[in-house]
């Protein structure tokens, strides 16, 4: 067993904004399942206040939080080693927003470039305050509960640098209750939607974890590819083929250049027979436990129900050390 893991609590999460889908899979999914296998204690912020960065309202928001925690246990997310819960269940976690924001000024909020892109690709009308101090929220999410390692993607690191400088400053003006996390970065490469994009819930683009195995290989067929009969591994230059490539090689665990050797002048509907069968191989028991659990949702919730009662006791405590250590504050009340 992998001893450094033993000890450490690692936070992660998704915002219910629909189906996770392969890019996820390789992402970040699969490595958190092995680091709950290593003994990490694995926390899963369905981070559902979030949803309303750019959009006014959260559309079918249960469904979509029944749906993460369907994928994360058709992934291998074990319950019982692992605690799943919604942000919006935890009043505690949400009360450190306002110590947190006291800890950072407007000009930091303000030169966060994932919220700049994110205002920038907005459909809102106006940049609402929750648009500019979520990385606060953010924060609390992983702070709550103390969490040493946050996996995560590239474009979270600006939120990880705020997470980090919120508990040096809490620990500098308060005295040390906040470990400083840090950022666990995914070496899995990227992986591209089915437009020559990157893979992404909002553009239509990708392929759903719990999608069925018609719909895989559909959605593949119509996979953007290049005119050149032979299939070679070049990511500089064939971006989509080799991505197709490179989702094979995953799912077969082999290097993607040996599988293009394989397929050779065979062109893209052979290449695209290949991808299809792996991804449809790799992910039919993930798919099959999936659709055996969404037949009994009353237990999805009761084990959601289970992980918010977790956090809230976590929170709790850290709310309470948050108190002492800021004197007293409200404690009494
Ligand atoms: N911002 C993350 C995303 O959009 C979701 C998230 C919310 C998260 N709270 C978190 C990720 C805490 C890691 C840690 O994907």
């Amino acid at each position: 067993m992998n001893t450094t893991a033993t000890a450490t609590r690692v936070l992660t999460g998704d915002r219910p904004t629909g189906p996770l889908h392969l890019g996820h899979y390789f992402g970040t999914l699969q490595n958190r399942v092995r680091l709950q296998q290593q003994g990490a204690e694995l926390m899963l912020v369905i981070a559902d206040y979030q949803v309303l960065t750019d959009r006014d309202v959260a559309e079918r928001l249960g469904e979509h939080v029944e749906g993460l925690v369907l994928d994360y246990l058709a992934v291998g997310v074990d319950p019982d080693l692992s605690t799943i819960f919604t942000h919006s269940a935890v009043p505690a976690l949400n009360q450190l927003l306002l110590p947190f924001l006291s800890l950072v000024s407007v000009a930091e909020l303000g030169r966060n470039p994932t919220v700049k892109d994110e205002i920038a690709q907005s459909r809102q009308s106006a940049v609402s305050g929750l648009m500019f101090t979520y990385p606060a929220h953010q924060a609390a999410d992983i702070l709550f509960c103390k969490a040493g390692l946050v996996p995560v993607g590239q474009d979270q690191v600006p939120h990880l640098e705020i997470t980090r400088t919120i508990a040096r400053r809490f620990n500098d003006r308060y005295g040390r209750v906040f470990p400083v996390p840090e950022a666990l970065l995914s070496p899995a490469p990227l992986l591209l939607g089915t437009d020559g994009n990157k893979m992404s819930k909002s553009r239509g683009n990708a392929i759903a974890l719990r999608a069925s195995a018609d719909e895989t290989a559909r959605l593949i067929r119509g996979a953007k590819t290049d005119a050149e009969r032979r299939i070679s591994y070049d990511p500089a230059n064939r971006p989509e083929v080799s991505s197709l490539l490179l989702l094979a090689g995953l799912c077969l665990d082999r290097d993607p250049a040996e599988v293009a050797d394989e397929i050779g002048d065979g062109g893209a509907a052979a290449l695209k027979r290949v991808v299809t069968a792996a991804v449809n191989d790799y992910f039919a028991p993930a798919r099959a436990r999936r659709a055996e659990l969404a037949g009994d949702l009353g237990e999805v919730r009761r084990i959601l129900h289970e992980g918010n009662a977790r956090a809230n006791a976590v929170a709790d405590r850290t709310l309470a050390e948050v108190r002492e250590a800021m004197g007293g504050l409200v404690a009494a009340a």
